[in-house]
């Protein structure tokens, strides 16, 4: 099986903090696929800027070593790499000032003055307004100007509302990418694919079939060296405001006329402002949050979350699992259970869309267990998914039956590389498909349910549980399920 190129029309990609983290990690390798695949026209350039003084060859060996880095040796040809990196060059500019380099970039970018030019913002939020602002005044910015940014957009609604202002005095909505990295990834695209390009489960997908739903989102790393902005942010401000919400509401909105990005993004935004709010009455009744202590993983010892930040006495969560409703006829009754968090036993994303029991049996006791339904979809690693069901066992020894999946593994069935999010979300940023991107009132719809989590946690005068590090989170998450005779989908466990 191949994919599909389409080649997009000719772009400059321009990069503030082109030689930091997301740059050479994540942004660089993400358009050197791209390259290699063919979609970029001959003529699109790469400008990396940054404050730091740097020739275009220097910054070319720094992307070449990144990309040795980051990109598997058998798709690093020494002939493509070579072409591609041509396409790279430097530009040197104190954001802060006036002037400078701000008019390299113009007269670098004024050469094709109709092109597309998309700039990345792969620095500090607060730099966001800043770099708009300078970009509008020099002059920069076109009719074919997009502009692309990245969570954290505030770290509340009203700091999120001063992040878009501050972008939208220079871009109009219809230019401004807000990136979740979630929502380029090829398995949470599948949603959509499995959701709305099946008569099988639409019939299905609603509160008189489905018993409760489970998003987890697990991750085995801690801070790694963002301690400074984690600690700022903690797991409801780092996952759950942005790619738990927008999970929640690929599997919770009504099927949209089309695929068009308003169509899509005004379905996903009815999800969030049905959603119950949780406050400082509820919080305690249907939230968890965790910091870890130290443990081990895999056999090897990790440290507690106090020894990585600054600040030791932190009551920032590393792990949060809470209990949503949404309030409208679809979902009316059914509970979203969320849970993430740092540091966890192994790495997974997951959706389970646990369905119901059946009404009466007609098997006697000799048969086993019915277990109800279950639709797993596996976002990573391992993406896939599985529909349980009951079969008979095979065989003689009468009617038992069984519980088994049917299994479908992408990486199995497709043998095609999967790629990253970055490259599906930069090349939709070009062909100006804004689908997969969060448009304003979707982050702060986001942010108005989580806010009043956030303080009902910060007024509360209980620390945050503690778990050790490779565990499941606090045994409070364990319970907040179980209360209601439930339990977490072990395969996640
Ligand atoms: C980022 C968070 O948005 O997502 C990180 O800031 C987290 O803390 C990361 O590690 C997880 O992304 P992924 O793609 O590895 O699931």
């Amino acid at each position: 099986m191949t994919s599909r190129i389409i080649a997009v029309d000719p772009f400059n990609l321009v990069v503030f903090g082109g030689a930091g983290d997301l740059a050479f990690r994540k942004l660089i390798p993400a358009m050197y696929h791209r390259h290699r695949d063919g979609q970029l026209p001959a003529e699109s350039g790469i400008y990396g800027v940054s404050r730091r003084a740097m020739s275009d060859d220097e910054y070319r060996k720094a992307a070449g070593d990144a990309l040795k880095e980051h990109v598997a040796a058998e798709e690093l040809e020494p002939d493509v790499l070579d072409a591609f990196l041509q396409r790279l060059h430097f530009v040197s500019i104190d954001v802060m000032k006036e002037g400078g380099g701000w008019n390299v970039l113009k007269a670098a970018l004024d050469k094709t003055p109709n092109r597309i030019r998309a700039f990345y913002l792969a620095v500090a939020p607060e730099l966001f307004g800043t770099i708009c602002q300078m970009l509008g005044s020099h002059g920069l910015v076109t009719p074919e100007s997009r502009v692309i940014i990245e969570k954290p957009i505030g770290h509340d609604l009203a700091s999120a509302e001063q992040v878009n202002d501050s972008v939208g005095k220079v871009f109009e909505e219809s230019q401004i990418y807000r990136i979740d990295h979630y929502l380029g990834k090829e398995t949470v695209q599948n949603l959509m694919a499995l959701r709305f390009g099946n008569a099988l489960f639409e019939p299905l997908w609603n509160a008189e079939h489905i018993d409760h739903v489970q998003i987890t989102v697990a991750e085995t790393l801690g801070v790694e060296g963002r301690g400074d902005y984690y600690d700022h942010s903690g797991a409801l401000r780092d996952i759950v405001q942005n790619h738990m919400m927008q999970l929640l509401c690929l599997i919770a909105m009504e099927p949209p006329a089309h695929m068009d990005a308003d169509a899509m993004r005004d379905e996903k935004l009815k999800v969030l402002h049905a959603l119950k709010p949780i406050d400082e009455k509820t919080a305690n009744l249907v939230t968890v949050r965790g910091q870890y202590r130290a443990g081990a993983i895999g056999g090897e010892a990790v440290p507690s979350y106090l020894s990585e930040v600054a600040n030791k006495e932190s009551t920032t969560d590393t792990f949060v699992a809470l209990k949503a409703e949404i309030g409208n006829w679809r979902w009316a009754g059914v509970p979203f259970y969320l849970r993430t968090g740092k540091r966890l036993p192994t790495r997974v994303s997951e959706i389970v869309v646990a369905f119901k029991r059946i009404p009466h049996s007609i098997f006697d006791t000799n048969a086993g267990a019915i277990d109800p339904n279950m639709l797993v979809i596996r976002i990573q690693p391992k993406e896939g998914v599985k529909l349980w069901l009951m079969i008979k066992d095979p065989g003689p020894g009468g009617m038992r039956l069984r519980y088994v999946p049917l299994d479908m593994s992408f990486a199995e069935a497709f043998k095609v590389r999967s790629p990253d999010a970055y490259e599906r979300l930069i090349m939709d940023v070009i062909r100006g498909n804004q689908t997969l991107f969060m448009r304003r009132d979707e982050v702060e719809a986001a942010w108005k349910w989580i806010d009043p989590i956030q303080e009902s946690w910060d007024h509360s005068a209980e620390a945050p549980k503690t778990y050790n590090a490779g565990t499941w989170g606090p045994s409070a998450s364990v319970a907040l399920i179980e209360r209601d005779g439930r339990t977490w989908h072990d395969e996640a466990a």
